[in-house]
């Protein structure tokens, strides 16, 4: 099996940010490549404020705090990501545009390296071929907040290698959470039920049927829920929710369940992305809601 230490993260968004961390604070020398010198710096000190949280809170011992903060390294140019043995890409969710990055990663990485996605709905197949060598890419699907969420996981696309696959559960239990195997399916296993769950959400109360926060209250007392739908949406990114529902509705219009909402296209034209903007169904200071 391949063994993983060097890793690089692409994106140093929301997801790239908890990746990063999780991964240097278990031990491994982390690159992270942002392409938006604001985003970097934002990210770089939501690790900061993470990791110093988790030993406020006596999670871990101040000593890994200050190795994974030393293990992590940012650059601006995909050079930088030559002798990786791992890079997971964690960039916004544009097929295209991830696809595009899956090729340069494929020319600018070492032969034996595993390209990983984290994307939340499309194909690892397409970013496969893309790389021009499909059988070491694979699906690292982390959850938000990759800090606190215990499961990834690790899609296998039509032509990834056993050893790929083998080497990227490996590579998520030693970041400290539970691998599943899923196929490469529209919103592998856990999004194909929570998001049209989250955009049905979105609809009952576009039909006037229950307030925000009665919808969010009954999901919490009656299943268990620790965050109402229209809660997480917000904490997820309606930036995110859209790109994911538009690239199911694109590929499968006839699919009811994939129509993507109104009010949801209005939020996000209007720059109310939800707790990454401070705004969207609640407004938001930091990671707490208002
Ligand atoms: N790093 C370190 N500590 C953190 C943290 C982070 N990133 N985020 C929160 N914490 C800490 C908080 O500061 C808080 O500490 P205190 O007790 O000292 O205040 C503690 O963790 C608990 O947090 P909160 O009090 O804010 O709230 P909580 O008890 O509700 O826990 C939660 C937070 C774990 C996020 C919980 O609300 C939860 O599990 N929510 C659901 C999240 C979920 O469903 N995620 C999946 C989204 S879908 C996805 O990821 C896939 C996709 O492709 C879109
Ligand atoms: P985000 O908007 O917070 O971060 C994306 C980052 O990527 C931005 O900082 C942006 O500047 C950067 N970027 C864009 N193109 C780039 C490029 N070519 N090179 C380097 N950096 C680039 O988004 P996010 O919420 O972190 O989502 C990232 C990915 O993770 C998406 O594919 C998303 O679907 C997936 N995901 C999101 C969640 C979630 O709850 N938000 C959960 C699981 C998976």
């Amino acid at each position: 099996m391949s063994e993983i230490r060097k890793v690089g993260v692409v994106g140093c968004g929301l997801m790239g940010s908890g990746i990063t961390q999780v991964a240097a604070a278990s031990g491994h020398e982390v690159v992270v490549l942002e392409a938006d010198a604001a985003a970097l710096e934002k990210g770089l000190g939501r690790i900061r404020g993470s990791l110093d949280k988790l030993v406020e809170k006596e999670k871990i011992p101040a000593d890994v705090r200050d190795r994974a903060l030393s293990a992590i390294t940012s650059a601006d140019s995909i050079d930088a990501l030559a002798d990786r043995d791992l890079v997971v890409e964690a960039i916004v969710e544009d097929l295209d545009v991830k696809k595009d990055l899956f090729a340069k990663l494929g020319a600018a990485t070492k032969a034996e390296a595993i390209l990983a996605s984290n994307t939340s709905s499309f194909p690892i197949g397409e970013m496969a071929e893309a790389s021009g060598r499909p059988e070491r890419v694979v699906g690292l699907h982390f959850f938000n907040p990759v800090q606190l969420m215990k499961l990834v996981e690790v899609v296998k696309a039509p032509k990834t290698s056993d050893d790929v696959l083998a080497a990227a559960r490996d590579f998520a239990a030693r970041c400290g959470k539970t691998p599943i195997t899923a196929s490469d399916t529209p919103g592998f296993v856990v999004n194909r039920l929570l998001v049209p769950y989250l955009v049905e959400a979105i609809r009952m109360l576009e039909r006037g049927e229950a307030t925000k926060e009665d919808i969010d209250t009954g999901m919490m007392l009656g299943c268990g829920h620790p965050m109402g739908p229209l809660t997480l949406l917000d904490y997820v990114g309606l930036d995110t929710t859209l790109f994911i529902i538009e690239g199911w509705h694109r590929r499968f219009p006839d699919d009811p369940l994939f129509v993507p909402p109104r009010t949801l296209r209005d939020k996000v034209a209007a720059g109310e992305l939800g707790r990454k903007t401070g705004r969207g169904f609640y407004a938001w200071e930091g990671d707490k809601k208002k």
